[in-house]
């Protein structure tokens, strides 16, 4: 049997795609990385994949919607199903044992889960199981919650597998992180969640592969 097969889905950064390539290159993550798909164009996620040598495609929601106004709801919910039809052709086409969204911002629709069907996807989140769902600003909030409400609470991040209700797959890696009234900058938690990010995102893969007998 050969090493895993790992799809990472990005859109930005790529930092996490980084903590993953670096895992891989110290031998502490056994798997093949055989495409990053980034949502975006600008990513900067393509060229830490370019720069390793890993295959990378853009697929951008924006081509599929372009020019269809807002209130064409139909017409936009048809490129929405179209996009994630795409998607899971790019994907199948490599026979991943898993997809790792690493910073991937969009949501995965019943169009994608559905054809993905039998291949494990996990997500990044950076927020506590139950907490903070549905968004993309969670660091962001934990850490006003406490200051505004000047108390100290408990956030961190997750990773977790992916089903239909965003953010509320079985959590695969928890990692809990005290916040205190006061206790630093928004820029310094965010730090502190993506530090742990950066381990969470490889012991995930690592969890995910053992649960589905790739490992
Ligand atoms: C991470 O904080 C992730 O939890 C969030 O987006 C960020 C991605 O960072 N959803 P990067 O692109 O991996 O650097």
């Amino acid at each position: 049997m050969g090493a895993p097969r790992v799809t990472v889905l990005i859109s930005g950064s790529g930092s996490n795609l980084q903590a993953l390539i670096d895992a891989r290159d110290q031998g502490r993550l056994p798997v093949t990385f055989v495409n990053v798909i980034s949502s975006s164009a600008k990513a900067y996620g393509l060229k830490r994949a370019a720069k390793h040598g890993i295959a990378s495609q853009v697929h951008s929601l924006y081509k599929y919607k372009k020019g269809i106004p807002k209130e064409e709801v139909e017409q936009c919910a048809r490129a929405r199903i179209q996009f994630e039809e795409d998607l899971a052709e790019l994907i199948l086409k490599d026979s991943p044992d898993l997809v790792v969204c690493a910073g991937w911002l969009l949501i995965l629709g019943p169009t994608f889960l559905k054809k993905l069907r039998g291949i494990s996807i996990i997500n990044l989140h950076p927020a506590l199981p139950g907490a903070f769902d549905c968004t993309t600003h969670a660091i962001e909030m934990a850490w006003l919650k406490c200051n505004e409400e000047q108390k100290p609470i408990v956030a961190g991040c997750m990773v977790h597998y992916v089903i239909e209700e965003v953010d509320k797959g079985e959590p695969l890696i928890v990692k809990k992180l005290n916040i205190t009234p006061g206790g630093e900058t928004l820029a310094e938690y965010e730090q502190r969640v993506h530090e742990v990010e950066h381990v969470a995102i490889v012991e995930g893969v690592i969890k995910a592969l053992q649960q589905n007998g790739k490992l």
